[in-house]
């Protein structure tokens, strides 16, 4: 019998290592015959620790669960959720990047192939280079840290420079609120971040890769420099990947925590061991990234899809999707919902089926008041907006962005006047410190919320105008985003903005 409890460290707050524990301690009493597994999750977080037996053939799922119902358990005495595959959250997904994520144990590299991994780096390694290329760019994949920039484009941009050396730099500093994609993948299924990374190696002519991981993912971080040592030990990684002739090998360097490290150009900084403010583009990565040498920089998700890709088909991929958004988009929704977790599904579906509908709306009772889609620089979706498709350009024209696909959906408690101080603070904590629309602009743009709190209303241009600045002048998107949650808050709910002032009066 093989038990399942995940090591994600979601599961992990909430009690799996002691379930984990409890099973160990009670199979080992009965002297049962237990494999016990230590899963990624399966992405239903409403349902974690979510724990799953399989016996004669069948694997059914059991959530949540505390260390006193592991006797129950074992018992046969707790009911079942059936087979995960059954669960309706999980059974409208689409899943392609998170396909064996809490499927397989993470570092069982025999696991990972039984389950359709290697088959597209072992496909790539069989093209030219340009044919690699070629079949990201047909997928249309876009870059799934935010900016949604075609990565064949990106690849291309580096395979064509010439340069002794290419760097393959994987964005693993996940720093948007809400959002939890990169870390459940790379817990989940770290193989097929290093099998991505391998294959834009391939693609690109980059030998070396870098993960900048963030120092808050320590679990992330164990898991990886595990699956890093199986892959160099089976040839993996190294100096003849699967025996292609070609190298490739892969390091994790650990950010220290500014979110600005997400920023690409601040990233590479950090990664050199300098301090991480904003350079100014151009000269863009794909030319002059790390140490000056041509780089790719990916998100995790991006990376972690090249493997589906090479392995279905960029065409199979692309069938997924909407405009020209193609392929799946791995959504992570939280805030107040009753069901919080990831979802993967094709581009296309509508933000209320989303959150009403997968979510079942919000946890506590009251209705939904705002989503805020794309992390703190993602602007605040009203409920009369519900019915934007997932897209990038559909977002773009309903005034909001996708981002990371990060979710935090918030009920009508919430005082968006807050909400915008909030991003505002956000910013000028955050803040590089490199330009001025920043720098200043978001000390500023605290005190001018302030003043409307206080029921100046003069202030309220004042601050349409300070966004306008900053969404103009400021070098990166943390400044130049930050526009976005402050002006939806403002025009969307405009009640919020009058109530302080008529309180204050
Ligand atoms: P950007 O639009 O300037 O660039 C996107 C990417 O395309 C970059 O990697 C850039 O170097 C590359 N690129 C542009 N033109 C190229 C060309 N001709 N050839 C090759 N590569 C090219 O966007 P940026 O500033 O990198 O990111 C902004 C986005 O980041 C926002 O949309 C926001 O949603 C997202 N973001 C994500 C966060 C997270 O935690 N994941 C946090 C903050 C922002
Ligand atoms: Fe730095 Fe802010 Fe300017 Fe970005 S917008 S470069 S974070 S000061």
């Amino acid at each position: 019998m093989k038990i399942f409890v995940p090591l994600d460290s979601a599961a992990k707050a909430l009690g799996a290592d002691a379930v984990a524990e409890a099973v160990a301690r009670e199979a080992a009493a009965r002297g049962l015959d237990v494999q016990l597994i230590r899963n990624g999750s399966r992405g239903m977080v409403w349902l974690e620790p979510l724990v799953e037996i399989e016996k004669d053939g069948r694997r059914l799922a059991y959530g949540p669960v505390t260390p006193e119902d592991v006797p129950a358990l074992l018992d046969g005495g707790f009911e079942t959720l059936g087979p995960v595959e059954r669960i309706p959250f999980f059974a409208r997904q689409t899943r392609l990047t998170f396909a064996r994520c809490g499927l397989i144990d993470p570092l069982d590299l025999d696991d990972y192939e039984a389950h359709g991994g290697l088959a597209g780096l072992r496909r790539a390694i069989a093209m030219e280079p340009g044919g690699i290329v070629a079949e990201v760019t047909a997928s249309g994949l876009r870059g799934r840290g935010g900016a949604g920039f075609p990565t064949g484009i990106k690849w291309q941009t580096v395979a064509n420079a010439a340069a002794d050396q290419k760097y393959i730099v994987c964005n693993a500093d996940e720093g948007d609120s809400g959002t939890f994609a990169d870390r459940m993948i790379m817990e989940g299924d770290p193989f097929t971040l290093i099998e991505g990374m391998a294959i834009a190696g391939l693609g690109v002519g980059a030998t070396r890769g870098y993960v900048y991981l963030r120092s808050e993912y320590p679990d992330a971080i164990r898991v990886m420099e595990a699956a890093m040592k199986i892959a160099r030990q089976r040839g993996l990684l190294g100096p003849d990947v699967l025996g292609s002739g070609r190298a490739f090998d892969m390091q994790i360097r650990k950010g220290a925590g500014a979110y600005v490290c997400g920023e690409e150009t601040s990233l590479l900084n950090s990664l050199e061991g300098k301090r991480g403010t904003v350079r100014a583009k151009p000269p863009l990565p794909a030319l002059e990234g790390f140490l000056g040498k041509p780089t790719v920089v990916n998100n995790v998700i991006s990376l972690a899809t090249v493997p589906v890709i090479f392995e279905k088909g960029a065409q199979a991929y692309a069938d997924f999707g909407l405009g020209r958004s193609r392929g799946t988009v791995t959504l992570q929704i939280a805030g107040n919902v009753a069901r919080g977790g990831l979802f993967e599904t094709a581009f296309g579906m509508s933000l209320g089926e989303v959150v009403n509908d997968i979510a079942g709306g919000t946890a506590t009772g009251p209705p939904v008041k705002a989503v805020q889609v794309g992390g703190p620089l993602g602007a605040y979706m009203p409920v009369h907006k519900f019915d934007t498709p997932l897209g990038y350009e559909d977002f773009d024209a309903a005034g909001g962005l996708i981002g990371h696909a990060g979710l935090v959906v918030f009920d009508d408690s919430a005082d968006m006047l807050q909400m915008a101080r909030f991003a505002m603070e956000f910013c000028a904590v955050e803040s590089c410190g490199k330009c001025t629309p920043c720098r200043i602009g978001a000390v500023r743009g605290v005190e001018t919320i302030d003043r409307i709190a206080a029921g100046d209303a003069s202030a309220i241009p004042l601050l349409t105008d300070l966004c306008e600045t900053m969404k103009d002048g400021s070098l990166c998107a943390l400044g130049g985003f930050t526009p976005y949650p402050v002006m939806s808050a403002l025009t969307q709910f405009p009640d919020d903005f009058a109530t302080q002032k008529e309180a204050a009066e």
